[in-house]
C-alpha cells in the first residue's frame, strides 16, 4: 500500500487529495491545524481505515518535529505540501495599506512551510523506491503573468516557492526523490471562491494523473493541473 502525506487536508483541495487517495486505496496521512474541528476529514476517517488525522500547523516547528517523529522508520511515497493562504483582499494591497505582518505570514505558510514539512519528512521519504514531493504552488507565482498591481504578499510567496523547490529538485533527485510544482487552476474553494470555473474534484482529477505519469526527469518542473506547463 502506497502512502501519501497532504498538508491542509480539512477542507478545499487538502480535502480532496486526501478523498481521491482514499478512495484509490492509499495510505492517507491526513493533517490539519485542528484535528478535532475537521468534521469533513473525519467522516472520510470513518469511511476508510487507511485514513489518519494528524495535528500539523506548517508555521510551527515543533509540531512539525513531532509529526516526523511520529513517522520515524516509515515510508512516504508522495509529500503533498498543500497548505496555503491568500490574505489580501482584490484591489487592497496597494502602496500605503500594504499588511506586513500579513505578507510575513503568507511567506512563513505558503513558502518556508513547504521545506519545513519536506526537511523534516527526508527521512521517510527516502525509504521509498519512487518518492514524490508535490509543492502546491499557483499561476500567480509565474512573474510572466503578473499584469496587474495586486496581490505582492501571494504572488512572491509562490514565485519564492517556484524558485526555491527548483532548486530543491535537483537536492532531492540526488537522493533520487522527485519534486513538481503544481498550479490546481481556479478551484471552487474558499479561497477561490464560488466563482471559480473549476471543482475540486476536476482539479485534484488532473493533478492526480500528472503524479502518476511522473518521471524523474520532469523533476522541478511547473505545471497546470491539464498539464499544461507553465513559464515561471
Ligand atoms: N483555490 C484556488 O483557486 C487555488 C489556485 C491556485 C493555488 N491554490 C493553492 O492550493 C492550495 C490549497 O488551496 P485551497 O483553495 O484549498 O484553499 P483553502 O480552501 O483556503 O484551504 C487552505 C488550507 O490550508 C490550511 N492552512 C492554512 N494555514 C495553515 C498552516 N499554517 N498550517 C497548516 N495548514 C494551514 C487551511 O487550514 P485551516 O482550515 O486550519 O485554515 C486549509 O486546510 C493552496 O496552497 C493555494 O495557494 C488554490
Amino acid at each position: 500500500m502506497e502512502t501519501v502525506l497532504i498538508t491542509g487536508s480539512n477542507r478545499g483541495l487538502g480535502l480532496e487529495w486526501a478523498r481521491q487517495y482514499a478512495e484509490a486505496g492509499w495510505r492517507v496521512l491526513a493533517t490539519c491545524r485542528r484535528p478535532e474541528q475537521a468534521e469533513s476529514l473525519t467522516r472520510l476517517a470513518r469511511r476508510h481505515p487507511g485514513v489518519s488525522i494528524h495535528r500539523l500547523d506548517v508555521t510551527l516547528p515543533k509540531q512539525v518535529e513531532a509529526l516526523a517523529g511520529e513517522l520515524a522508520g516509515e515510508r512516504l511515497d508522495l509529500l503533498v505540501n498543500n497548505a496555503g493562504v491568500y490574505f489580501e483582499r482584490w484591489g487592497r494591497d496597494r502602496l500605503g495599506q500594504i499588511d506586513y505582518p500579513a505578507w510575513m505570514e503568507t511567506f512563513s505558510v505558503n513558502t518556508l512551510g513547504a521545506f519545513r514539512v519536506t526537511e523534516a519528512l527526508l527521512p521517510c521519504l527516502v525509504r521509498s523506491e519512487k518518492a514524490l514531493v508535490v509543492n502546491i504552488s499557483s499561476h500567480m507565482g509565474s512573474i510572466a503573468d503578473i499584469q496587474a498591481p495586486n496581490d505582492y504578499a501571494y504572488r512572491s510567496s509562490k514565485a519564492a516557492l517556484n524558485a526555491a523547490s527548483r532548486g530543491l529538485a535537483h537536492e532531492l533527485a540526488a537522493r533520487g526523490i522527485g519534486l513538481l510544482l503544481l498550479h490546481p487552476g481556479w478551484v471552487r474553494t474558499r479561497m477561490g471562491g464560488e466563482s471559480a470555473p473549476l471543482s475540486v474534484q476536476e482539479s485534484v482529477h488532473g493533478m492526480r494523473e500528472i503524479v502518476q505519469r511522473f518521471d524523474l526527469d520532469q523533476s522541478g518542473h511547473f505545471y497546470r493541473y491539464d498539464g499544461v506547463e507553465l513559464p515561471w
